[in-house]
């Protein structure tokens, strides 16, 4: 009897939802599944109608969009014209990942839950809502929902009979074998890309552009190092508005690497083909074929990742030693939770020190297992700084350097902003994988509605792309919270503000939250700091008059803890203050800018 056919479809921006799509294809393969687990832009839509049992992996981005990856299946889906009985064949369950800071939270599997209901598909169990904002993350959702859908799935297609479940301990083959090539070392540029994809930059057609500058823009006694970096995009043909980013693919630093390689007894050099095991599984269009193990190493696998629980899982099962097997069977196991918490999550311990923990187990991990253990890198998005029309040729990012301690002795690092940060042109040519993807802020398209935009900190950068390109479009009113600590410590682009403030292009209001008081201890209350929301209140019959009178478009930017929840709930105690509006009626009113897109948003970590 053959295996029953589960088929696993993922919309994935940032890769989270791609990475629990294949973890959901490697429980479905224990379970005796045959499974296939694919983008939804990369399966033919129209047999969908054939499927048996479908499992929807979809993150929500924006104010409530589909990622790129599902954004044609989303149209088809969609499309008004689909008879009501198209899906009645199939049993479906729709896993969504979302944020709760944002107000359209999980939004992209909600509204496909109820659709492909809709449509006539049977729902196994209601949608997963899996949440960035928990402290266990997402799969504190996630982890039940799954317990309760594969026993589901396992009364309605039990293990065949002869066969039984693989259990966690054992490992599933590897997607990939490796060959490894004899001859000399060969460098990178001996390294051959597996195809020549055409078309506009991309993932797999990254555009390597010159970086110009990396400057410093915070004062160097100020907490955070921020950059400001230019890239030169000349002949590129990459083309952006305000409001979009660009994604840059970063790369693991060299001690990192050689770390890598010495606790798995790599040799750098060693040169390897790679054939895909089976007949779903593609080559991975990142990776050279032939490669060699420093090109994976420092440009594919993301070895300073907190590693997964099913990390754990696959190494349990690699492992020659029964001790380290053990405990790390503990670590991924339901129980053992908790403790993989207080390991891994909460320190921020990453793959690489994972691994120099279990040093028999991590120089017993073959090649081809590497693939499955070890995410790739994923490319990191920064919103675009400046614009065309000020800045021809020229695309510019304003970086928060990442580096904070947790209880480990070692600083905690982001991988591209410290890898951009630690690039220097000024030593020589420096070259940066990116390309650029339409953002979650479009301003307006008629230029003389007046914009508001409020970005404390960082979340400044869209807004420099839109006023920049604003005032190059004609006459129109910018209006510009910004908030930082201190003046002369980060107020990015100063002399800039001023210079647009005394031609009339701009109004900047400003909070200086850490200048209030010259005592320390007072300045670490909440209560002593001014934050751009005190200022849009003390601005309220202003903003009131630009959103009811004028119809200006409102937008928000920055760091997504709690600004932009104390932004939402300023304007609306405004709208109640000026505009007379009850409660109800202002979070309407609110809600209203927000589906007519006056209010957008687009925070970050
Ligand atoms: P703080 O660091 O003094 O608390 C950019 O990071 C600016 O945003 C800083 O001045 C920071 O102040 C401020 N900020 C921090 N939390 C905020 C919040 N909830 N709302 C608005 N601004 C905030």
């Amino acid at each position: 009897m053959a295996s029953p056919r589960l088929l696993v479809l993922f919309g994935s921006q940032t890769g989270t939802a791609e990475d629990v799509a294949e973890r959901l294809g490697r429980e479905a393969r224990r379970r005796r599944l045959q499974c296939r687990v694919l983008a939804m832009d990369s399966y033919s839509v129209v047999n969908l109608i054939n499927e048996p049992l479908v499992i929807f992996v979809c993150a929500t981005t924006g104010q409530g969009d589909p990622p790129d990856n599902m954004k044609n299946f989303w149209r088809f889906v969609f499309r008004k014209n689909l008879p009501p009985t198209s899906l009645c064949q199939m049993d479906f369950a729709v896993l969504g990942l979302g944020d709760s800071s944002y107000t359209k939270f999980n939004f992209v599997a909600k509204k496909l839950y109820r659709r492909l209901l809709q449509l006539g598909g049977h729902a196994l169990l209601p949608a997963c809502l899996g949440d960035d904002q928990h402290e266990l993350g997402p799969d504190a959702a996630i982890d039940p929902w799954l317990h309760s859908l594969w026993e589901k799935v396992l009364r309605l297609h039990p293990v065949p009979p002869g066969l039984s479940q693989i259990p966690p301990g054992v490992p599933l083959p590897s997607k990939f074998t490796v060959q490894f090539l004899q001859g000399p070392p060969r460098t990178v540029q001996q390294l051959v890309p597996t195809t020549e994809p055409q078309g506009p930059h991309s993932e797999i057609r990254p555009f390597l552009a010159p970086m110009v500058s990396n400057q410093r823009v915070t004062s160097t006694s100020h907490f955070q190092d921020v950059r400001l970096i230019e890239f030169d995009i000349t002949g590129s043909g990459i083309s952006f508005a305000a409001g979009d980013v660009v994604l840059i693919l970063p790369k693991n630093s060299a001690p990192h690497v050689q770390q890598f390689c010495q606790v798995l007894s790599l040799d750098p050099d060693q040169c390897f083909s790679l054939q895909p095991q089976e007949p779903d599984t593609s080559h991975p269009v990142r990776l050279p074929q032939p490669c060699t193990v420093r090109y994976l190493v420092s440009q594919y696998l993301d070895i300073t990742r907190v590693p997964s629980r099913s990390f754990f899982e696959l190494l349990a099962g690699l492992s020659p030693n029964a001790l380290e097997r053990e405990k790390l069977m503990e670590l991924s196991s339901a129980q053992g939770q908790e403790s993989l918490h207080d390991y891994c999550s909460r320190p921020r311990r990453t793959i690489l020190e994972v691994l120099c923990d279990f040093p028999h187990t991590a120089a017993a991990v073959p090649l081809d297992y590497l693939l499955d253990l070890i995410p790739p890198i994923r490319p990191r998005a920064f919103s675009i700084a400046s614009s065309l029309l000020a800045l021809p040729g020229r695309l510019q990012i304003l970086v928060a350097v990442v580096q904070y301690r947790t209880r480990l002795h070692e600083p905690r690092r982001g991988l591209c902003s410290c890898w951009l940060a630690s690039l220097d042109p000024g030593q020589g040519p420096v070259q940066v994988p990116l390309w650029v993807r339409p953002g979650g802020l479009a301003f307006p398209e008629t230029v003389d509605t007046p914009v508001v935009m409020v970005g404390p900190g960082t979340g400044v950068a869209p807004f420099r792309a839109a006023i920049q390109e604003r005032v190059a479009q004609g006459k129109n009113e910018n209006f510009l919270f910004f908030g930082c600590r201190q003046r002369d410590q980060d107020f990015y682009w100063e002399a800039e503000w001023r210079e647009l403030e005394r031609t009339g292009c701009l109004t900047l209001v400003t909070a200086f939250s850490r200048e209030q008081s010259t005592d320390l201890a007072l300045l670490h209350l909440q209560e002593q700091k001014v934050y751009v929301q005190h200022r849009l209140k003390e601005l309220g019959p202003l903003v009131w008059g630009l959103l009811d009178r004028h119809g200006a478009h409102f937008y928000l930017a920055g760091n997504a803890k709690s600004m932009p929840a104390d932004v939402a709930e300023t304007l609306t105690s405004i709208f109640q203050e000026h505009g007379g509006l009850s409660g109800p009626d202002a979070a309407s009113y609110l809600a209203r800018l927000q589906r007519t897109l006056r209010y957008q948003t687009e925070t970050w970590a």
